[in-house]
């Protein structure tokens, strides 16, 4: 039977370019789209990009741009980058478009008043929209209300300057921004202020019964569910889904200067795309979307934003009399050589930079032999990555089609064996494509790949075992040879039918070369005999470890903008609108941090207002309660200062600081923590965690000497 599938990938954000990270989640969906496409079935995929927000508006502003440029603009890099890895939406779309303008508001209006003829008291009659005033600190200077992360000030539990409106990232207190002493607003600089103003709410707990039912249906993982229940259990809450004006994104109806919330319409987006498509190439969009649809309908996304997926997403669907997903699929978060991508080791890679280096099926192929379908994080590691590659994909595969063609190629003229001489190796290949679409189907594409390589094992063995280079030197033999090799190649062809979602384009290289349309999965079942081959060319290189090392190197150079610990702010509260996920949900802060602003150009009377000295590190301890800290006693020749300093993470071992010389800023007004004074700063550079590097002057340098 054929199935009609809808498929998405979560849409990436507007204000930054694709990084590996994100790629895991296209290609795992790319993967699984073609797998089906191959099996016979109709499946659309569509994506787009999600325009909304404060930080996308602030970015514009940044850059000088109207915020429609600015999207138009990351638009035109990601279709790039997601085409540069062979990701082939069949519609890319955004936000800011005319249909989810109208599909917005057409699902909040039916939330609100219900759809036409339901039945009173369902949860398509409506009464699901509240409003209620809301306090919210406010950048008198921006004219904005300002979420948590565009606030920063001192911990109200330690006192630790400089920390964010939700949480401190010295002691792990979590509190109200309200709470922060010495708030300031990361955006202008000024004191917020408290304001008030009317907020619009989804009335989320009316939903509660459906998604416990939803949960169990078989839409989630088992690990997803899980989590629901979980925070069933602590009580589902109103969901606040309206933003001020200024904002990036669409006028609530009937509620002027009051927008939708980004996260509002961003999975709509996925309709609107859809809409889109269908005008475009007269599908019927109602079929796919009505209530009782028979078609399928799957969302891939990451762990950090299953919150709006599992909850929010079906709950309005439901709500305004739409069929909810057949399945949502998470994944994990990438790492890259068991660490989290970091800029300063080279490691959070770019597409564009990738693909300046390296084959993206290279890369296509070690994340399906990495995924399953569970939501675990993946793991990079380069020299794995190479030596996979080059083990598995030229090693094993391409080898075979190499020992074989040229044989075919100069003896026979490129024709192959019109009978096939191991019928039996060749339905065992062939019956093997069961368990191998199974396996597919249920996203646990590594275990794919290993029954794959396994028959890859088994193709190479049969050659080895009949040597057609020896064969070929009897006289007498040519049959023989020819027989051989046909073998040979149609086991090729079998693996090729199964690596093809993977390795779209080394599945066209080498439909070429058999001269064969394709690699349908059913098709396999009929042998190729008799037919004429092309010539053989190289379906794929080694994985040069240089390229990788070139790669990395890149990926740090891109990094101009290391910015001292205590410059952060900036940087983190820049762009993400993972600023504004947080606020809705607080799911895990998994977003990596934004690239930083860069600061205004000073005089040279600024710069000189700092006390700069350089600093001999007397002790170095641990801090009990607090996580982030570490004691310092600095020698600056005349005195002795005590700092703390948030670089525990970076210096677990704080040993292996004492006797260095550092640079310390000695005229940072002394401020009072929990734990004691601190007089000053040290220096250091780099993102944080295991990424924070302390200066140190060259050697002669004495403590107390001025850095100028
Ligand atoms: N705009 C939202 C999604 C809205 S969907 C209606 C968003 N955008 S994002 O650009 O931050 O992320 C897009 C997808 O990429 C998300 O599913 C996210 O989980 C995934 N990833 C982003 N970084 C990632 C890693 N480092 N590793 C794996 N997936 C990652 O969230
Ligand atoms: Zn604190």
């Amino acid at each position: 039977m054929t199935r009609r599938l809808l498929v998405t990938s979560a849409l990436p954000y507007a204000n930054g370019p694709i990084h590996l990270g994100h790629l895991v989640e296209y290609i795992q969906t790319d993967i699984w789209v073609r797998f089906q496409r191959a099996r016979g079935h109709e499946a659309h995929y569509v994506c787009a990009d999600d325009a909304h927000g404060t930080a996308i508006m602030l970015k514009a502003e940044q850059n000088g741009l109207a915020p429609e440029q600015q999207i138009a603009n990351v638009k035109a890099e990601h279709e790039r980058d997601f085409a540069g890895f062979g990701i082939r939406f069949d519609n890319y779309h955004s936000t800011h478009s005319d249909e989810n303008r109208a599909l917005s508001q057409q699902i909040y209006t039916r939330l609100r008043d219900g759809l036409p003829g339901a039945d009173a008291g369902s949860l398509r009659a409506g009464g699901h929209i509240a409003t209620r005033p809301v306090r919210q600190l406010f950048d008198p200077e921006k004219g904005l209300f300002l979420a948590d992360r565009f606030i920063k000030g001192d911990c109200p539990k330690c006192d630790a300057p400089d920390q964010y409106g939700d949480s401190c990232e010295v002691c792990s207190a979590t509190y109200a921004p309200t709470e922060l002493k010495n708030p300031r607003s990361t955006i202008s600089g000024a004191t917020p202020v408290e304001k008030e103003s009317l907020h619009y709410f989804f009335r989320l707990p009316h939903f509660e019964a459906m998604l416990k039912d939803w949960t169990r249906s078989g839409a989630l993982q088992e690990e997803v569910a899980n989590k629901l229940a979980e925070w069933f259990e602590a009580g589902l809450a109103d969901w606040d889904i309206s933003r001020d004006a200024p904002y990036f994104g669409f006028e609530i109806p009937d509620a002027p200067g009051k927008y939708f919330y980004v996260w509002l319409d961003a999975p709509i987006g996925y309709m609107a795309s859809f809409r889109n498509l269908c005008d475009r190439a007269g599908i019927d969009f109602d079929a796919y979307w009505r209530e009782d649809s028979e078609a399928e309908l799957y969302h891939f996304i990451g762990k950090d934003i299953v919150y709006f997926h599992a909850l929010f997403w079906p709950a309005m669907l439901e709500g305004a009399g739409y069929r909810k997903p057949s399945g949502v699929f998470a994944h994990g978060f990438l790492t890259v050589n068991g660490q989290k991508m970091s800029k300063s080791r080279g490691t959070f890679i770019m597409a564009q930079t990738y693909l300046q280096h390296l084959n993206p099926e290279y890369l296509r192929y070690y994340f399906a032999a990495k995924l399953s379908g569970r939501v675990e994080d993946i793991d990079l590691n380069l020299e794995d990555f190479t030596q996979r590659v080059n083990s598995d994909l030229v090693g094993k595969v391409v080898n075979i089609a190499s020992r074989c063609a040229g044989f075919i190629s100069k003896r026979f003229d490129g024709q192959l064996d019109a009978d096939c001489a191991e019928p039996g190796l060749l339905a065992e290949f062939i019956a093997a494509g069961d368990s191998i679409a199974a396996h597919y189907e249920a996203r646990d594409f590594g275990r794919a790949i290993r029954e794959i390589m396994a028959l890859a094992d088994r193709a190479n063995q049969y050659i080895d075992e009949k040597k057609p280079w020896a064969l070929a030197k009897v006289e007498g033999k040519d049959a023989e040879v020819q027989a051989v090799c046909s073998v040979g190649l149609n086991l090729f062809r079998q693996l090729m039918t199964y690596l093809a979602p993977v390795l779209p384009a080394m599945a066209e290289a080498s439909a070429g070369f058999l001269n064969i349309p394709g690699f349908a999965w059913e098709d396999r079942r009929s042998l190729l005999l008799g037919q004429r081959i092309q010539p053989f060319q190289a379906l794929m290189t080694r994985v040069d470890p240089v390229a990788v090392e070139a790669m990395v190197g890149a990926s740090k150079d891109s990094l101009t903008n290391a910015q001292p610990v205590a410059a952060q702010a900036a940087g983190k509260a820049d762009g993400k609108a993972a600023t504004d996920k947080a606020v809705a949900a607080k799911p895990a802060a998994d977003k990596a941090a934004a690239t930083g602003d860069t600061p205004a150009v000073i005089g040279i009377e600024d710069f000189a207002k700092v006390d700069l000295r350089v600093a001999r590190i007397v002790s170095a301890e641990h801090v009990e309660g607090a996580d982030k800290l570490l004691r310092l006693q600095l020698d600056l020749g005349d005195e002795t200062r005590q700092v703390f300093s948030g670089i525990k993470s970076a210096y677990p071992d704080p040993q292996v600081l004492v006797g260095r010389l550092t640079v310390m800023v000695a005229n940072l007004a002394p401020r009072k923590m929990k734990f004691g004074m601190s007089e000053g700063m040290v220096l250091a550079a780099g993102p944080g965690g295991s990424d924070i590097f302390l200066l140190t002057p060259d050697a002669g340098a004495q403590p107390g000497m001025a850095v100028k």
